[in-house]
């Protein structure tokens, strides 16, 4: 069975994206493991990054090729969704020419904005309150079900989620054993997680009811918090620079020890310059520019995904 672990946090820009590329890529090379991106947000970055943005639009325009759209597509029509045929396999680009073998991915589509809304339209009667219970429970399984058919074929599956808590979020969240949440080291980003804590404590009341209430088998296994990885980090004389060190100490405080990563990443050019090529920052020997600081920041960004090993158990 597959860990499956949902990247959030509803502040926007604070690398959720970068994060999730990065770990797969990491788990892949670093770890041999074999990784699922699933890409929720209409925005399609993920997408853009790993598989380069024109590859992208030849497969989901120009060739009408699938993405997670089509999963919700075929819910809607009452049709099952075979997973092999919506993960493109061998396709994650790892550098010039070069990709990951062992990483595999659902694209999003920007249509995905307008399928929440319908979704959460969509309401099936049931004879009773409890199969509409189900049918809700149906309704927050649609990327479950697709994770489940392929449980054998990855060792971890990574969801990349928009800067929101809409249906398809949930849907993450529903089929996830645990969220991570990228934040940044300043005021607001910092607040938000006590915020994102609670909400996802009041899912899992809700899922654990909704699914004990539905009578369906088993029970509904709570997704569990693995921590906040602080991204975009200034340091000064080896460490967090003072007013960043002191935004992580007061996080520590609030959330206890070990909810933070003890490993941070930096902020820095070199994650930019690899992403405006579609690449991780792993592929710093084939930038044009900003070498350094994408070693640096390769270096880091390793260490954030050994510990994402240790604590995703
Ligand atoms: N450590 C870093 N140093 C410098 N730039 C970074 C770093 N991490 C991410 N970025 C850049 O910051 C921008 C936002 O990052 P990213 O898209 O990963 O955030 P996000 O949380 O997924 O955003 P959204 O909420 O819009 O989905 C991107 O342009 C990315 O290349
Ligand atoms: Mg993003």
């Amino acid at each position: 069975m597959p860990k499956v672990v949902s990247m959030i946090n509803w502040k926007g820009g604070v690398g959720k994206t970068t994060m999730t590329l990065h770990l797969a890529a990491g788990l892949a090379t670093r770890h041999n493991k074999r990784v699922l991106l699933i890409d929720l947000d209409a925005q399609c970055n993920l997408s853009f990054l790993a598989i380069g943005a024109s590859s992208y639009i030849t497969h989901a325009y120009n060739n009408n090729g699938s993405t997670l759209k089509n999963v919700f597509d075929n819910y809607f029509a009452h049709a099952p969704t075979t997973a092999a045929s919506i993960i493109l396999q061998r396709q994650v680009r790892a550098r010039a020419g070069k990709i990951y073998t062992q990483v595999g991915i659902i694209l999003s589509h920007q249509e995905l904005t307008l399928l929440d809304m319908k979704l959460a339209r969509e309401k099936r009667s049931g004879r009773d309150h409890r199969e509409e219970t189900k049918f809700e429970i149906e309704k927050l399984s649609v990327i479950k079900a697709i994770i489940d058919e392929v449980a054998n074929d990855y060792d971890y599956v990574l969801l990349d989620c928009p800067p929101n808590v809409n249906l398809v979020t949930q849907n993450a969240f529903f089929a996830s054993d645990y969220y991570v949440v990228p934040a940044i080291p300043d005021f607001l980003s910092t607040v938000g997680i006590s915020l994102i804590k609670k909400y996802m404590d009041q899912f899992n009341l809700d899922y654990t009811s909704m699914w004990s209430y539905a009578g369906l088998p088993g029970s509904y296994v709570n997704t569990k918090f693995g921590g906040i990885v602080f991204n975009m980090v200034d340091e000064y004389g080896g460490g967090p620079k003072e007013g960043h060190r002191q935004m992580i100490q007061s996080t520590i405080n609030q959330q206890g020890a070990n909810a933070v990563f003890a490993n941070y990443v930096t902020d820095g050019d070199g994650i930019s310059a690899a992403a405006q090529m579609n690449l991780p920052v792993f592929a710093y020997s084939d930038l044009p520019r900003a070498h350094q600081n994408a070693m640096k920041q390769a270096e880091y960004m390793g260490k954030v995904v050994d510990e994402f090993v240790t604590r995703i158990i």
